[in-house]
């Protein structure tokens, strides 16, 4: 039906005759001649149709915004002030010698250009209209060009892609499960996979030596801007490579990634310990782009008379550290300030003490701060050098359990990054490793990774000490994003065994739960690991999008769920019966008065 795309036009066209096929990007009728932008995937060129071609002149003035038209013309230099330097294809314009409406539209919702204007919940209900739009034609087409080179280069390197069952059984990754009833097996459900895991370690028994898939993950946990119910992720598994190798193949396949599709050089990513990571960034996928370091200070604070101080300076639990804003006290007024307070409110901070450094050398008066006056002058001294603290520079506190300080400074730090662009660089990858193995919860121990992990230690050491072990584990952390997170596995069944009893999984448990896991462990499970990469998150990034579900063709929104087919949606009573499933009566109540609505 076509000769080319729109957006391929250009000037080595002019004279050609070219068929076009899109849709009216916008109409504009100028006294007598008619101009039309017609846009297709590739892009927008402008169609003119003047009375001269009479029956092509009365259908141009019947059509609307987003009429499916297929135009005949011949391509013509644009000359003097009518060239738009806007416009990839402004030095060329169609003179239209035949027209067909393809189709009419209704108005749009919303116009295409003025998505801003309407909310999200409206661009997700008219998602096939939104998707129209140039912004989300770009994100999904390097998604797909991204994909493909990821494929290619797992080929390459010898990884088989090999799929894995969506309906399965639990799969523990963290989140909760989606369930799906069984109708063949009464009161029985299947799991969705919260991603391929137990599958891929299964394939490594089974030999495959390498494999790899581009796998939907589904897990039913608090929705944020980088989180879907619903995700992708390139997943990886490999037998008889060492953590090193895989962090070297993986980290080649990003760097490889950047270089094609955005002539971009990652260079080599470096490894940062867990504890480092938490020390001096609050954060386990640190922003490195922003130069701002947490510093303890706890041991100076043993003997102050300040409660806010004194009380975690003495709790082992406690945690006191501080952030230096090289010349913060121009940067940042009172209000602001304020605002800061409130934000680190939000991880549980009780508040956000602040020093502004006027003059390091009069440290009797040249501290400026409602708390100064709780610090003795060696006090003083001490915080001001330690954290090399200049005149002008303002130093932010934060005071609690060691956890509350940690997240609340950390995300304090990402926030002054962003507000006072403080980023010294564009793309800021690393490797954070050597996590600890648990998590002390108030339920227990639990997993940092998933119970699959392989310690650093032998058994013996890790039920002796599980707060101390380390794991073999390794994500791949870029612009504070968690890109990717992966391990080497435990090959060993009684080592499985060990960790599932710290975890507090009973025997019962571990065989109802992961039998087949633990059989698969006695007949030859070659050592193995992997990783798996979040796909939204890095086309996020690659396309520097403020959320997943702008990378996404038919994401869910923040309450996970589709307002353009109105999923999840209610089934009929027979259904339900077949399933073997009764509503409980406040659920039946709410579908009743739905289907009455
Ligand atoms: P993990 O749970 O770290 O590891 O997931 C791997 C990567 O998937 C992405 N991701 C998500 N992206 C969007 N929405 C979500 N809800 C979401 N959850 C996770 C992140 C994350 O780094 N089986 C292990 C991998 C392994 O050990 O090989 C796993 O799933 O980018
Ligand atoms: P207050 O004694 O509560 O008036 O607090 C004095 C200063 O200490 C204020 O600037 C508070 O924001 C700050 N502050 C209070 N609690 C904490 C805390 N847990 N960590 C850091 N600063 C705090």
């Amino acid at each position: 039906m076509r000769s080319e795309y729109c957006g391929a036009l250009n000037t080595e066209f002019i004279d050609q005759t070219v068929t076009l096929c899109g849709w009216v990007d916008r109409r504009r009728d100028h006294g007598g001649v008619i101009f039309i932008d017609l846009r297709d995937r590739d892009g927008i060129v402008q169609v003119v149709f003047d009375p001269d071609g009479k029956e092509n002149f009365a259908l141009a003035d019947k059509v609307r915004s987003e009429y499916v038209l297929q135009v005949t013309g011949k391509v013509r230099a644009r000359n003097g002030a009518t060239v738009n330097k806007n416009m990839p294809t402004g030095e060329v314009e169609v003179y239209g010698t035949d027209l067909v409406i393809l189709n009419a539209s209704e108005t749009p919702p919303f116009p295409l250009n003025e998505h801003n204007t309407v909310g999200e919940d409206v661009r997700l209900k008219f998602r096939y209209l939104d998707l129209r739009r140039q912004e989300m034609q770009n994100n999904l087409r390097i998604r797909s060009k991204v994909t493909t080179a990821m494929r290619n280069y797992l080929d390459d390197n010898g990884f088989l892609d090999i799929e894995t069952p969506i309906l399965t059984r639990a799969t523990p990754e963290g989140a909760r499960d989606y369930l799906v009833p069984s109708r063949t097996h009464e009161g029985k459900f299947f799991a969705l996979p919260q991603s391929p895991q137990l599958f891929k370690q299964l394939l490594m028994v089974s030999g495959f030596d390498r494999y790899y898939q581009i796998a939907k993950c589904f897990r039913d946990e608090d929705l944020r801007a980088d989180r879907q119910p619903e995700f992708t992720q390139i997943d990886i598994e490999t037998s008889f490579m060492s953590d090193e190798e895989i962090m070297s193949v993986t980290e080649g396949m990003i760097n490889a990634l950047f270089k094609s599709q955005m002539d971009i050089e990652l260079g080599s990513f470096p490894r940062m310990p867990y504890s480092e990571a938490i020390a001096k960034y609050g954060s386990d996928k640190p922003d490195l782009r922003i130069p701002l370091e947490l510093v303890d200070i706890k041991d100076l604070l043993t003997d102050v008379e300040f409660k806010v101080f004194s009380g975690p300076a003495n709790d082992p639990n406690g945690r006191i550290a501080a952030i230096n804003i090289s010349g913060g006290n121009d940067k940042l007024t009172r209000k602001q300030i304020d605002a800061y307070t409130k934000f680190v409110g939000i991880y549980g901070a009780k508040g956000l003490a602040y020093i502004k450094v006027n003059d390091k050398d009069d440290i009797e008066n040249g501290l400026q701060s409602p708390i100064v006056k709780f610090l003795p002058n060696d006090v003083r001294t001490a915080i001001v050098e330690r954290l090399g603290a200049e005149n002008g520079d303002l130093i932010f506190f934060g005071a609690d359990k060691a956890n509350i300080v940690t997240e609340s400074l950390g995300a304090l730090r990402c926030k002054l990054g962003e507000d006072l662009d403080l980023y010294t660089c564009e793309w800021a990858p690393l490797w954070v490793v050597d996590f600890p193995m648990f998590e002390e919860t108030d339920a227990g121990w639990t997993s940092l990774h998933h119970p699959f992990t392989a310690p650093a230690c032998s058994p013996e050491a890790l039920k002796a000490n599980p707060g101390e072990a380390l794991s073999v584990a390794y994500d791949m952390v870029l612009n504070g994003t968690e890109l990717g997170g992966g391990s080497i596995r435990i090959h060993d069944p009684k080592m499985q065994q060990t960790v599932f009893e710290i975890l507090g999984i009973g025997e019962e448990e571990q065989r109802e739960k992961f039998g087949f896991l633990l059989d698969a462990l006695q007949y030859g499970a070659p050592p193995h690991g992997g990783l798996a990469f979040g796909l939204d998150r890095l086309i996020m990034l690659m396309t520097g999008s403020g959320s997943i579900r702008d990378v996404i063709a038919f994401p869910k929104t923040q309450t996970a769920a589709c307002v353009m087919t109105d999923a999840p949606g209610g089934v009929d009573r027979k259904q339900l019966r077949e399933l073997n499933i009764a509503l409980a009566a406040k659920a039946e109540k709410k579908a009743e008065e739905k289907s009455g609505e």
